[in-house]
């Protein structure tokens, strides 16, 4: 399909500002994408089977009560380095309470666990590759005594005919975020990859994948 003159004028002046001030065209439409950095697994992946793993972690299934913690909507779209969405990617996603503790017998934080947390959502990208969980925002917590980590969700992408990605997502404006040596992992040009803004409850993550 032609585009509108208007569109295309607008994405040549977007490109030639990105060129001139030495930057990657951040509107890629029709480019190549950067894969979203990789970041290790962690040690707390869920162990358990779980009954209730839908894209509701505020609630679980038999019991009352909504998770605490400051709500948050994470969503957005899986899409392979084409820019081309990916429908049907089987997306793990894992995370701490509002006391920072994972449901794992190795977690480091030993407050109680949240009944109502579910801590552990699987679910699929639609046919536009899009996904959203409802969620709460994790709250930090100390991996090793003089270390603590930054909020942060796990997530662990995998489609078949693409590269499987693990990653974690991390908040912007965390003072924490500039010493943890997981995200430092990340190169500085590959950190905003997996660093989303919170607007009004909700944050977006756009995940690229690479062809296997
Ligand atoms: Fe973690």
């Amino acid at each position: 399909m032609e585009r509108s003159p208007i569109t295309r004028r607008k994405f040549i002046s977007l490109t030639g500002a990105a060129i001139a001030t030495g930057m990657t065209p951040i509107i890629a439409i029709g480019q190549d994408r950067q894969p979203t950095a990789k970041q290790v697994e962690g040690p707390f992946f869920p162990k358990h089977q779980q009954i209730d793993k839908d894209a509701d972690m505020t609630s679980v299934a038999g019991m009352s009560g909504k998770a605490s913690g400051e709500a948050l909507i994470v969503k957005g779209r899986v899409l392979d380095t084409n820019g081309d969405v990916v429908a049907n990617a089987l997306i793990d996603i894992w995370q701490a309470d509002n006391n920072g503790r994972y449901l794992h017998e190795d977690a480091p934080e030993t407050s109680p666990l949240d009944q109502s947390f579910q801590y552990w959502a699987k679910i699929k990208t639609a046919e536009d590759g899009s996904y959203r969980v409802k969620t709460i925002k994790p709250a930090k917590y100390a991996a090793e005594e003089d270390w603590q980590r930054p909020p942060h969700i796990h997530f662990r992408v995998a489609k078949r005919g693409m590269r499987e990605l693990t990653t974690q997502m991390y908040f912007a404006n965390e003072p924490l975020n500039e010493i943890d040596r997981l995200y430092l992992e990340a190169p500085a040009e590959q950190r905003p990859s997996i660093t989303v803004d919170v607007v009004k409850g909700e944050a977006t993550f756009d995940i690229v994948l690479a062809k296997v």
